[in-house]
């Protein structure tokens, strides 16, 4: 068994084992959160949606007046070259995109251009109690980033929004949090997006409320309306999500996790229901149709 075995990190082509790698203390990533992420499954070896995160990544990095310098190609290559030195059969690969070292100042102009980081590791899915009897989660006092501040819609490595609103979720007894805007809509969980079903519809946030596009959340929308599920994207308060007969997260780590419990209250009868099992079911499908070659 090598040190990579149970995954490796990829600083600007260096390998090393996650433990190991290291970047500079300049980098205006560490210092400002200044950076843009992905994370991508693999399934029987092949990515799951890679053309998609890459453009979603392309968004991001626009969002923060940053560019990526390495066509789509290079960094499939990197990937590439980061999973085979492991020996995971799947794993979940994180690409962070950094604006790299640069002087102590918030300006990007004088940084030594993006840097590439990527890690490989273990996929580590929902435990089965989680898909097969739900979690808790709870509707945090503290609200999403406004649009007009810090875009969710950008995949940025500045997640201490959610991560506080998680930390406040679990000192509730939640295992996540849905947080809700500053127009009082329900918005995404903390690292998912959000679905529930009422009046024998499907709901979940659109777009303008301030949310990351979720990628699951793009094609489960597709396949649930093909598959003959009414689907709604609104604006939405979070009475409507608490009052709903099912809900569920989603999520490329996520998958489709039923939430069976809201600020202590069960979810219809406190079980996953026959909706939220019917899209688990359409996941599992349209993972299949996602995967490709890295490329
Ligand atoms: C804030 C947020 N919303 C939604 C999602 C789900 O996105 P995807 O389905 O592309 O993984 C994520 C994933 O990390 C996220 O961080």
């Amino acid at each position: 068994m090598s040190a990579l075995d149970d995954g490796a990190v990829n600083v600007d082509g260096v390998l090393s084992s996650l433990a190991a790698g290291r970047i500079p203390a300049m980098d205006h990533g560490f210092l400002y959160g200044d950076s843009v992420y992905e994370v991508i499954r693999t399934l029987d070896g092949l990515p799951v949606a890679w053309p998609e995160h890459h453009a979603r990544m392309c968004t991001s990095a626009d969002a923060l007046y940053m560019k990526l310098p390495w066509p789509r190609a290079v960094m499939a290559a990197r990937i590439e070259e980061t999973i085979a030195a492991t020996a995971l059969p799947d794993c979940t690969v994180r690409i962070v995109v950094t604006r790299g070292p640069g002087p102590m100042s918030l300006l990007p102009d004088g940084c030594d251009g993006p840097r590439m980081v990527i890690y490989v590791l273990p996929l580590r899915l929902p435990c089965a109690d989680q898909t097969e009897n739900g979690i808790a989660i709870c509707v945090p006092s503290r609200l999403r980033n406004d649009q007009r501040s810090l875009a969710p819609a950008a995949k940025t490595g500045n997640y201490l929004n959610n991560l506080l609103a998680l930390v406040e979720a679990r000192r509730a007894g939640g295992e996540d949090a849905v947080m809700v805007n500053t127009s009082g809509a329900v918005t995404e969980g903390t690292t998912s997006n959000v679905f529930w079903v009422r009046c024998g519809e499907v709901r979940t946030p659109s777009l303008d409320c301030g949310i990351l596009s979720g990628i699951t959340r793009s094609e489960l929308l597709a396949a649930m309306r093909a598959d003959g599920l009414v689907v709604k994207e609104g604006a939405f308060p979070p009475a409507d999500l608490t009052g709903a007969d099912e809900a569920f997260l989603t999520g490329t780590v996520r998958g489709v996790t039923p939430v069976v419990a809201i600020d202590g209250c069960a979810v219809g009868d406190g079980r996953p229901g026959p909706v939220t099992r019917r899209v688990a079911g359409l996941l599992v499908r349209v993972l299949r149709a996602a995967r490709g070659p890295w490329a």
